[in-house]
């Protein structure tokens, strides 16, 4: 009988830009998020022309990883983390992004973090770039649109891995690439003129962030063998709405689509299906003729990827409610709730995505972000009473074991989202919380950033200690 294997990655996530705050600290340069300000549930954040006063910006502070990271890791430790991902903000090591030598305070910082994750047996897991990037590199070079990017992304990569070649073996080369062809503006720091054509700039940016990625894998396998480089790939799960043909096909071509950047990561080439999108689109994307070799020798690891929700569709325009969810266009399924934000649940989803994932492609599967965004009390005895969370948990990871021990799909690890509350990347709101750790700040920036074991804390040491056995 198959279980879930002794070294299987129990953690958690987090990416730089939403929970260490410290934003101008040490040398920091400002990155593309300390420009944005905060939304709410169906308010856009704003952009604004570098920092200006008078606004708020919730990642200057965020959850203050930046200066509490002890006191974190080590409530990591007391769940029995087994790993912890978070991703290095480029701009703390390259300020700017195209200076030829990294900070040393940077570097400095990340050393602390990881040391501290090392003595207590907590394996780092790192997304290179999550959502973060300099916004020198857009205001000096227009960002992902230009090729030039790639030198200033592999150099950013050589310093890192050089520097952490002892202390980090799991590495992701990009947060959620496919995210370049929805929002563009965390991932590529992209805006548009008006009347450009959107889908060729982001599909040309996605290339280059391919291309990146490959010299990326190529350099981090020179400087340590060792090395596991992943990818990371949101999974916009969905079905057809209906059993009618047309609604099935529409499907089947959305998740061709959905895979178009997954296929160049792990086979090394694009699918012939991305061809004939770029070319009934009128695309034309710049590829020189050394990036086929490139992309077929910087093939990746395994394939991180995240699970939120799923969605359906039709074939034409529907009168059927838009589904909400990680940028995720889509319709409704009747037959599921939603969260507060309107994400539709979907535990049996997360299965069918593994097995879609394993059966295409057969790497690693690491599942490296899933969870519950809510309102959490905190109560006045310093408890928070997340029911709804670890229902939400306990769902997954039930379906995943049955990926796992039933289907023989291989998964390396699971690391819900937001362990410890951070700012929202979509809305830039504190209240929508993801973590087992509460932490006191509200979405105006007030708040003792006093950290609170809540009941899912003690529901997911239990799940780790007996490896998903009681849930
Ligand atoms: C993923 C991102 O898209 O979803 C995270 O990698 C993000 O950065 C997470 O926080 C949840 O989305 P949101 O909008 O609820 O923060």
């Amino acid at each position: 009988m198959r279980t879930i294997p002794a070294d299987f990655l129990w953690g958690g996530a987090v990416a730089a830009n939403q929970v260490e705050g410290g934003w101008n600290k040490d040398g920091k340069g400002i990155s593309v998020i300390d420009v944005m300000t905060a939304g709410a549930h169906g308010v856009e954040r704003q952009i604004t022309d570098g920092i200006v006063n008078g606004n708020y910006y919730p990642s200057h502070e965020a959850s203050d990883l930046y200066t509490h990271y002890k006191e974190d890791i080590k409530l990591f430790h007391e769940m029995g983390f087994k790993c912890f991902r978070t991703s290095i903000a480029w701009t703390r090591i390259f300020p700017n992004g195209d200076e030829l030598k990294p900070n040393e305070a940077g570097l400095a910082f990340y050393d602390g973090l990881f040391d501290t994750c090392l003595a207590y047996g907590i394996e780092p897991v790192v997304t290179i770039s999550h959502f973060e990037m300099p916004y020198h590199l857009v205001k000096e070079y227009g960002g992902w649109r230009n090729r030039k990017l790639i030198d200033f992304y592999v150099n950013f990569c050589e310093a890192v891995f050089k520097r952490f070649k002892d202390k980090v073996k799991y590495w992701m080369t990009f947060n959620e690439i496919n995210m370049i062809v929805r929002k563009p503006w965390k991932p590529g720091g992209i805006q548009f003129a008006e009347h450009e054509n959107k889908l060729q700039v982001m599909y040309q940016a996605g290339h280059y962030m391919l291309v990146a990625s490959a010299k990326a894998v190529q350099l981090g396998r020179k400087i340590n063998p060792a090395f596991q480089i992943g990818c990371m790939f949101l999974h916009p799960t969905s079905y057809a709405a209906t059993c009618d043909p047309r609604d099935v096909w529409t499907s089947v071509q959305k998740q061709q689509r959905a895979y178009f950047f997954l296929d160049v990561h792990v086979r090394g080439k694009y699918p012939n299906a991305y061809y004939t999108f770029i070319e009934s689109n009128g695309l034309n994307i710049e590829m020189k003729p050394d990036d086929e070799q490139i992309l077929h020798q910087g093939t990746v690891d395994f394939i991180g990827f995240s699970y939120y929700s799923s969605s359906v569709v039709y074939h034409e325009p529907s009168h059927q409610q838009q589904s909400e969810g990680n940028e995720i266009s889509g319709y409704k399924n009747p037959l599921l709730p939603s969260s507060e934000w309107g994400w539709q649940i979907d535990p049996i989803g997360l299965r069918i995505t593994l097995n879609w994932l394993y059966d295409k492609y057969q790497l690693p599967l690491f599942i490296v972000e899933n969870g519950l965004g809510a309102v959490d009390e905190l109560q006045e005895d310093g408890s928070v009473h997340d029911p709804y969370r670890i229902e939400y948990l306990r769902r997954h990871v039930e379906e995943m074991k049955k990926a796992i021990v039933e289907d023989g799909v291989e998964v390396m690890g699971y690391t819900p989202w937001g362990c410890i509350d951070v700012v929202s990347a979509g809305t830039g709101e504190m209240k929508k919380r993801y973590g087992f750790i509460y932490v006191d700040k509200d979405d105006v920036g007030n708040g003792t950033l006093k950290r609170y074991r809540k009941d899912s804390f003690y529901w997911y040491k239990e799940c780790i200690r007996s490896n998903g056995q009681v849930l």
